[in-house]
């Protein structure tokens, strides 16, 4: 049979990964698919300083030239960006053709239109490896869980971020000089801000919860928090209560509501998540039938996040000759079976929490700060007084280090305002989110 002819949206990272894999691969390739898949055109934004040369790829400045050919079947966009992002995978769609992207920023953005707009013409727009790179977690949460009822998913979804976590807390590294480490390997964004404050972690919560609870997407619903806050004391006041600070995505499915959030996280150390360090990436998910299953894997890189996008290719030559109605549903539920919950404020959230504050040492502190959680109902998990910040001075003050049991966020809030009060507490209470994951 005639090979399956595909076009690439941009030869960067990602773009020559696809390629390595479909030449090295080839045969293994065709035998799964059915099919052989040739690269017939690449898109490229300086002509001349690439790879497509030895590659033996034929490439062009012009993307339109790609979405505009009628002998190319599969469209796979790994250019990044908003535009012409969506309106070349907009023309692709209209032309008939199927459509794999990495775009996480552009599916949990625009991917509500982008999915009507394939169902109305028949076609796939496939996005493995918009989410956790290589680990096919799409695959798994939309087809391997369909049994079940999923009731939350947390996940270390930003490999830059776990990067720079990791290395400062396993080397005391300085965070510039980290992320400057992850930006050389490929693996930070264009704009690293989207990895640090946890932007691009929320784009890819995005589509997470919408293939877990049958959701539309809505990346503005998405509470997020960057690391870029975090001390060094965190990390080690975290360590000797027996926690790690990770940056999770966590989708929770309350009977009032769904929980969507990024946010540094203290976690057991006990738990597998933990203690996943480096840019590798994995996802917990909490269902009714099969219990806790865990995905781990490179989350981003040129060959996994192309292994991810093959793999798509794979899928979609397979499903070339189906009735478009009896395909996959692009966001595991039925179109018309998606429905729209409530998505919970922050102070709505559930959770347990970290207090770090600096308070005066000095009789009675502690207990009119015990005082006031009492009085609001929260109950305390553990209280770390630290020695003295400043022993030498007449009015010495420590670091006053507590975890809350699990509470309503806004009563937290409340507690907060209230020792910030107290003449005997200095400065700002740090607050961070603790998730046991049970
Ligand atoms: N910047 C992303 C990360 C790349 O660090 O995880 C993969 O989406």
């Amino acid at each position: 049979m005639k090979p399956v002819n595909i076009g690439l949206l941009g030869l960067g990272t990602v773009g020559q990964g696809v390629a390595n894999i479909l030449v090295r691969n080839a045969t293994e390739i065709e035998r799964r698919a059915g099919r052989g898949i040739q690269v017939k055109l690449a898109s490229v934004r300086k002509q001349g300083k690439n790879l497509a040369g030895t590659l033996g790829i034929e490439t062009t400045g012009d993307p339109q030239a790609i979405v505009n050919d009628p002998e190319i079947d599969i469209v796979c966009e790994m250019m990044g960006g908003e535009q012409p992002a969506l309106d070349l995978i907009m023309t692709a769609i209209k032309q008939g053709k199927h459509v794999i992207t990495a775009n996480k920023a552009l599916i949990a953005i625009h991917g509500n239109e982008i999915f009507e707009a394939a169902r109305q013409h028949g076609v796939i727009v496939a996005f493995e490896p918009a989410v956790a790179g290589g680990i096919p977690i799409i695959k798994a949460v939309r087809e391997g869980l369909s049994a079940n009822r999923i009731d939350w998913l947390a996940g270390i979804i930003n490999g830059t971020g776990n990067f720079i976590l990791s290395e400062m807390a396993a080397k005391g590294r300085d965070f510039s000089d980290v992320l400057a480490e992850a930006q050389a390997l490929g693996y930070a964004e264009a704009d690293p801000e989207f990895d640090v404050e946890g932007i691009d972690a929320a784009h890819k919560l995005t589509i997470l919860a919408s293939i877990a609870f049958g959701i539309p997407l809505q990346f503005d619903a998405v509470f997020t928090e960057g690391i870029s806050k975090i001390l060094p004391e965190d990390v080690t006041f975290a360590e000797e209560l027996g926690y790690r600070i990770k940056h999770l995505g966590i989708a929770r499915r309350r009977t009032d509501g769904i929980e969507l959030r990024v946010h540094p996280t203290l976690i057991p150390e006990n738990q597998l998540i933990a203690n996943v360090n480096g840019v590798m990436n994995a996802v917990l998910v909490q269902s009714d039938a099969v219990g806790q299953t865990m995905y781990y894997g490179p989350g981003a890189g040129s060959e996994p996040t192309g292994s991810s996008v093959v793999a798509d290719i794979v899928d979609v030559v397979r499903a070339l000759t189906t009735d478009p109605g009896h395909r996959v549903p692009h966001l595991a539920f039925q179109f018309d079976a998606l429905s729209d919950q409530p998505v919970l404020k922050p102070d709505e959230f559930e959770s347990a929490y970290y207090l770090r504050l600096e308070a005066e040492d000095k009789p009675g502190v502690m207990a009119s700060i015990m005082g006031i959680f009492g009085a609001l109902g929260i109950s305390i998990e553990a209280i770390l007084q630290k020695e003295p910040s400043n022993p030498d001075a007449q009015d010495s003050t420590v670091p006053v280090i507590l975890l809350t049991r699990t509470v309503r966020e806004g009563l937290v809030k409340d507690a907060i305002k209230q020792i910030s009060a107290l003449d005997s507490v200095i400065g700002q209470i740090s607050m961070l989110r603790v998730e046991s994951l049970n």
